[in-house]
Order: C-alpha cells, then structure tokens, then sequence
C-alpha cells in the first residue's frame, strides 16, 4: 500500500509537473548526442527514463531501482509508448552491489534518488565508475514534496506537516542536507552547471489539469495524514481527514515546489 502510494505519486508529479521534466530532460539531452547510452538511477515509475528516451530518439536508457513494482511500472509504460526496445529495467539495491556490466554510459541521471543512498559518497564514485571519460552526471534533488494549500490556515497546516515531514527523514537517516557539489568534486566530476527551478502552478478551473493536481494533492495529503499520525496534533489529523471530502470541491489549489538540478562531468582524459 505504502508502495502504491509512493508510485502514485511520482505518476502524479509526471503528470503535473510534466512542463519541468520536459525541460529538464530537454536541457539535459542537449549535452549529448541521439545515441547515447543513459542509466537512470533510482529510476521510480520511470519519470526521467521515458523523458530521456523521448529526448533521445536513438538512446538506451537502463532504469535502475531496488523496487520491482516500480520496475514493472516503466515496463508497461515503454510497452505502451513504443519505447520497450530502447529501455531495459535491472532491480537492484544500489546499497549492496552495483550492478555488474552497466559501464561507459554517456549519462547517468539520478532524480529525487541520491538522497535515499545509505552512503551517498560511495553512491557518486559508483555512479563515477559507470560512465565513459567525458560522461555526464545529471542529479536533481528536492526541498520536499510540493505545498497546495495558499489559504492562512491551509498553508499553516502544510507547514507543521512539512516541518514533521523533515524531521521524519532526518530520523529515517535520508541525506537531505547533503552537499552534493562538494560529493561529486571529491569523486573526481567537475561540477559544469547548478539550477534551481522554482515551480508554482495553478491550472484553470475545471480542466483536465486542475483534477490531476487536486488528485496530486489528495494522495499527498492522505500520505501525510497516514504516515505522520504520532507527529501531528489531534486537530490537524481531524484537519486533514475534513481536506479529505473537500478537496475535490475546491479550484484554489497551487502546486509550488522547487527542485535544484546539478551538471557535473568526468574528465575526459
Ligand atoms: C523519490 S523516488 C524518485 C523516482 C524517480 N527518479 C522520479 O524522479 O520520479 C526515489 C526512488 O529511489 C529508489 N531507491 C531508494 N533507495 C534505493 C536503493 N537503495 N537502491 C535502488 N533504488 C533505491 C526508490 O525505490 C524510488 O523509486
């Protein structure tokens, strides 16, 4: 259940932030030609394997998780967009053995992934072993999930949760506090370019795009109202389960979230 949960989401965040990935993937694609070879680590339902791939009309792109259900996700979605003969899924935990034979990429994209790597200095000198001299890091890594809430009493409510959020993943030992330029220099990258993309959404009322982002919000909030009972308060849990019926009535909502997306290169020679 937990796991379905987290898939939707990601589907979610494909769906609504579908403008940002595309231009990252966009960016990103432009360092390299069509053919190139991509990994994507820490794949999820395969947001950056499908944009890649679409980029990159005669790349490879090996989508990397520990997650099978994840895994199965992106399969039926390559099957589905034509893409299954350029896109192959290895389930691995990127906490144990790398996987062997994924060598001389061109590059390695990890999105909203390195913070979960137990030791993320050993993550980025794996990450260094797989590409070719010359090849490309794409890392990007998130604040939190996205707030939605813009009345004073909702915003409040997203932030305590936020706040709960955090201290959550400090607890369960995420790295969200990482220097991630200082990581890739001490591997060997050179560090090319950093990007903040700073996201703020509201869709018309009543269009297609308005429901994904109040199902975006519902799943969300459902996450947190489940996942941080013994964090929150009896009256933002009672908050959160009347948001529940409500939500779907409401044409306020606005997706705000920021992701930083770092370039970084092995040297060539
Ligand atoms: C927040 S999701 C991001 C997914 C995707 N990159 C995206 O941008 O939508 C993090 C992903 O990292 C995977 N992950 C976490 N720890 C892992 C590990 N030790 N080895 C492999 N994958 C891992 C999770 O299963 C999950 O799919």
């Amino acid at each position: 259940m937990a796991h379905e949960h987290m898939a939707d989401l990601l589907d979610l965040d494909a769906e609504v932030l579908g403008e940002y990935h595309r231009e990252v993937a966009g960016w990103v694609s432009a360092n390299l030609t069509e053919r190139a070879r991509v990994i994507d680590v820490g794949a999820g339902t395969g947001t950056g394997t499908l944009a890649l791939a679409r980029q990159l009309p005669d790349a490879e792109v090996v989508a990397l998780d520990v997650d099978g259900e994840m895994l199965k996700r992106i399969q039926d979605k390559a099957r589905a967009s034509g893409l299954a003969d350029r896109i192959r899924t290895v389930q691995a935990d990127l906490d144990q053995a790398w996987p062997d034979g994924l060598k001389a990429a061109d590059l390695v994209w990890a999105a909203n992934s390195m913070h979960h790597m137990g030791d993320p200095a050993r993550a980025v000198a794996q990450i260094y072993q797989m590409l070719r001299p010359g090849g490309l890091l794409a890392v990007t890594e998130l604040e939190s999930f996205p707030r939605f809430l813009t009345d004073p009493a909702g915003a409040a409510l997203e932030e305590r949760i936020h706040t709960a959020m955090a201290r959550g993943r400090d607890e369960a030992g995420m790295h969200m506090h990482e220097d991630w330029p200082a990581r890739f220099a001490e591997a060997g990258f050179a560090v090319e370019s950093e990007r903040r993309f700073a996201i703020a959404l509201r869709p018309p009322p009543d269009s297609p795009a308005a429901a994904a982002v109040t199902r975006y919000a519902m799943v969300t909030l459902s996450r947190a109202r489940h996942g941080l009972e013994d964090k929150l308060s009896a009256g933002d849990i009672a908050d959160l389960d009347a948001l529940a019926t409500t939500l779907p009535a409401r044409n306020d909502l606005t997706v705000r979230t920021s992701r930083t997306v770092w370039l970084a290169r092995k040297p060539a020679g």
